[in-house]
């Protein structure tokens, strides 16, 4: 696959697959995919979506903050959209995704009001996390003197087109809202007004994210099954799954922190269940070299370790120019990107060196196609890791009890 490539270094299993279970993979993701209630593979096919958005970021351009409300899949993929991608810099992108008054009152006490819209995000529409940071940011705006007339040009709202409480007060209220189609799960919603909405207002290309998105499913669909990176790794993976229990996602790029948070829940929430799952690491190169990778290296050889190098960046620096220190002297004649290419490389070959399991990802450049080909190309391989191992990727029934346990509390707090 071009801008973004993928090389198995798996000395646990290191055959070649046979090419039935790949057919049998294939089948059993295209069944999967074109199932009526899922939704997130086909949902860049069709523009409406942009169009939207598009429409309702003209109308808020003019603001200078944009503070999203939501938790969970509502709110790592608008964070991985904005810290990867955009550039802007004169306008300023806030979440609140937690109930910690501490923080939120730190993001509140910092923005002018009436140049913010709060966009509130939840696609059941009753997240007791977001449901409370909508009702704080409200009274903070009638505190403020802004009339209950008024206060919906403060909101945009995303929910379910037709179902939850959220929709029906919306609706009653003829507040301006977005939708998350019916048939797509948070943490498979990145691509929907989720995240286009934060992504437009901070400049990212929107479009541009679905011809990315586009380019891979195409690239899936017609690359032979010999070649087909999204078939080769699941096989792979399901083939190590009793050895590598545990998955460990780590770009060399700062910019691409938020891929691992992404990435954790995805792989996390859908595959976590009925007693089975992959237990997600989070990383990022090269910063976790001096952090987490003594384990990776030497530890118990149980994880499967994602590394991912972006082999273009806009930017470098020297490295020369210095050299009253030995490691100075050492570095001078290189520059940042390739000390880090350098970093990226040699923990590869150390790896290998250990008998580590790698896959090795590398892509292109950081821009919205090669970004969204691999937030395409992940979920894909959630599913098809998911429904091979005879779970369903798309529930997550145990946060849906810890959300009705909390309530439970709530209540026997006032009996
Ligand atoms: O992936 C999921 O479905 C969850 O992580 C949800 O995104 C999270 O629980 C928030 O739910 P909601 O968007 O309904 O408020």
């Amino acid at each position: 696959m071009s801008s973004l490539r993928f090389k198995l270094n798996t000395p646990l299993n290191p055959h070649a697959p046979e090419t039935s279970k790949l057919e049998e993979l294939q089948k059993s993701f295209l069944e999967t995919i074109n199932r009526e209630d899922i939704g997130f593979y086909h949902l860049t096919n069709k523009g409406h979506f942009i169009d939207k958005t598009l429409n309702v970021c003209e109308k808020i351009k003019h603001k200078k903050n944009f503070i999203q409300i939501g938790i969970g899949g509502s709110a790592l993929g608008p964070q991985l959209l904005v810290s990867s991608l955009s550039k802007s810099k004169d306008k300023n992108f806030y979440l609140i995704d937690n109930t910690d008054s501490d923080y939120i009152s730190d993001i509140l006490d910092g923005i002018d009001i009436q140049d913010s819209i709060f966009y509130v995000v939840s696609k059941s529409g009753g997240t007791a996390e977001t449901i409370a940071g909508f009702i704080t940011v409200r009274n903070l705006l009638l505190a403020k003197g802004i009339s209950e007339s008024n206060i919906g040009e403060f909101f945009i709202f995303c929910t379910d087109p037709e179902n939850g409480q959220l929709r029906k007060y919306v609706n009653q209220h003829q507040y301006t809202s977005l939708e998350i189609p019916s048939n797509i799960g948070g943490r498979f919603s990145i691509l929907t007004p989720v995240g286009l909405l934060p992504a437009a207002f901070m400049g990212v290309n929107i479009k541009e994210l679905y011809e990315g998105a586009n380019e891979i499913k195409q690239e899936i669909e017609n690359t032979s099954l010999d070649e087909n990176s999204l078939f080769l790794l699941s096989e792979k993976i399901l083939s190590l799954k009793e050895s590598l229990p545990q998955t460990v996602f780590m770009p060399y790029s700062s910019k691409l922190k938020d891929l691992s948070a992404w990435f954790i829940q995805l792989w996390a929430e859908s595959l976590g269940k009925n007693g089975k799952g992959l237990t997600p690491i989070p990383a990022y190169g090269a910063t976790d070299q001096h952090s987490q990778m003594q384990l990776f290296m030497e530890g118990p050889n149980d994880k499967l370790i994602m590394l991912l190098h972006l082999e273009n960046k806009n930017e470098n620096y020297s490295l020369d120019g210095f050299d009253e220190l030995e490691s100075a002297k050492k570095l001078s004649s290189y520059s940042m990107n390739e000390l880090l290419e350098a970093e990226f490389l040699g923990t590869l070959k150390a790896l290998a060196e250990n008998s580590r399991n790698v896959i090795d990802i590398r892509m292109e450049t950081l821009n919205e196609r090669n970004l969204a080909k691999i937030l395409m190309f992940l979920q894909c391989l959630t599913v098809t890791v998911g429904i091979s191992m005879n779970i369903n990727p798309f529930d997550q029934p145990g946060v849906e009890k810890g959300k009705i346990y909390a309530f439970e509390y709530l209540n026997s707090l006032r009996k």
